[in-house]
């Protein structure tokens, strides 16, 4: 069973970022899948460290389209994104010393720490781009 499955309350209303969303979400439902099979520690890292990477893409992505819409909210999202990216930089670090084991708790928060950030700050700013011509 997955971890996090795609519903509208999760769309923006913007395609690219919609479509990034949706491969953050199978990125994580990925790290769920191998760690329920009791995947080894390398294959789980992997996979939040390829987690990680994409969200900082992804972080980006929004910040640019933000800029170009010239949304009011955007320091305050960019510092959000920071502390986000900062979260779970925290986990692989941690991880990577040994100190603690891709687990059931870890994934809980990074469902929310994806979901809560889409549904809250990420809808903040869809009908301001689209107003602004981004769909
Ligand atoms: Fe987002
Ligand atoms: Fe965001």
């Amino acid at each position: 069973m997955a971890l996090v499955t795609w519903n509208d309350s999760l769309s923006v209303g913007v395609r690219s970022i919609d479509k990034q969303h949706g491969v953050l979400v199978e990125l994580l439902n990925e790290l769920y899948d191998a760690m329920t099979k009791g995947q080894a520690m390398c294959v789980t890292g992997r996979l939040l460290e390829r987690l990680l990477r994409y969200a900082r893409i992804h972080f980006s992505h929004e910040e640019s389209l933000m800029q170009a819409a010239q949304y009011p909210g955007l320091a305050l999202h960019q510092l959000q994104h920071h502390i986000l990216a900062r979260q779970v930089e925290d986990y692989y670090e941690r991880l990577e010393r040994g100190e603690i084991a891709v687990s059931v708790h870890l994934l809980h928060f990074l469902r929310d720490w994806l979901t809560q950030h889409i549904q809250k700050d990420d809808h903040a700013f869809g009908p301001w781009l689209n107003d602004h011509g981004i769909r």
